[in-house]
């Protein structure tokens, strides 16, 4: 049995190989040999919380039919790297309203869009969606759009359906924005909440990239948002969920990327129309 020092349980290899395959075989996420301090700060506190005495205790219980029901869950919760923020690589959100939707609009009447954002953490990229598309329809009355967003961590998935953030999360937001948009807590005046009508716009749904299918219907979505998740895969896996991308994008659709992920040696059919961003030929 190992003590924890100072309250810290280390890992043993044995329990970091274990955890680390399970998790790039079922999420995607790489999980190298450096990444092992970083996964024992952040499951200290679980471990210590179900009051195990080792990583190996703890590993055997939640890959048991007991763990699988319920904790496994809250570790991937754990694992998975959330940072985002709103208005993130603005140029996306410029791009989209001033030189494709003017556009893509015009040719066969495309009024409707449906917009997917996988991989949305917290809410603050679909969010900034509902405001982009929002404004746009200030002079786009015609437009209609659904969006769904997604994500493997049930946590973020959880927060961003509130709509809750700092007053210092929603810096980037315009001011004028943010008085149309949000709404400042009744209770707790740093922080904001984005207001009900535009919070019940997004639909929610927990999807795993990794999956053979995601539950949506072919050829049937316009725009893709997946970005900074892809980079946590490795290239053959990049590939593969991009190829599912492609097969649910209609043609003329486009799938935006993060800023330091890209499709270079892959063989898709897209084609870049902007730094990080490609449309479906
Ligand atoms: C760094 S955040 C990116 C958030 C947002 N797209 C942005 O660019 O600001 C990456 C998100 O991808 C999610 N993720 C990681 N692996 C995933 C998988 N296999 N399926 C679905 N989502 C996954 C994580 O839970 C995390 O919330």
């Amino acid at each position: 049995m190992e003590s924890p020092v100072n309250g810290f349980f280390r890992m043993d290899e044995e329990s970091f190989e274990r955890l680390s395959q399970y998790v790039t075989q079922e999420y995607g996420i790489k999980l190298p040999a450096t990444k092992k301090s970083m996964l024992e700060s952040r499951l200290n506190k679980k471990v210590k919380s179900l009051g195990m005495s080792s990583y190996k205790e703890f590993l055997d219980f939640i890959f048991s039919d007991e763990g699988k029901q319920g904790e496994l869950y809250h570790v991937i919760d754990l694992i998975t790297t959330n940072k985002t923020d709103f208005f993130r690589e603005a140029a996306h959100f410029h791009f989209l309203t001033q030189q494709f939707l003017p556009g893509y609009q015009n040719q066969g009447s495309r009024n409707h869009l449906k917009i997917w954002s996988a991989g949305c953490s917290t809410g603050e990229e679909p969010y900034t969606l509902i405001m982009t598309l929002e404004e746009y329809k200030k002079t786009h009355p015609e437009l209609t759009y659904n969006l769904l967003a997604s994500d493997i961590s049930i946590r973020v998935i959880q927060t961003a359906y509130q709509g809750i953030y700092d007053l210092e999360k929603v810096e980037p937001v315009p001011l004028e924005m943010k008085r149309t948009y949000l709404m400042r807590g009744k209770l707790n005046p740093r922080l904001v909440r984005v207001k009900p009508q535009y919070r019940k716009k997004i639909q929610y749904k927990r999807i795993n990239l990794m999956d053979d299918h995601y539950g949506l219907v072919k050829n049937d979505l316009d725009i893709i948002f997946c970005r900074n998740v892809l980079i946590y895969f490795d290239k053959a896996t990049q590939e593969k969920v991009i190829r599912k991308f492609c097969n649910l994008l209609r043609p003329g659709g486009l799938l935006f990327l993060g800023h330091s992920e890209s499709i270079m040696g892959m063989d898709l059919p897209l084609r870049q129309v902007k730094p990080t961003v490609y449309q479906v030929q």
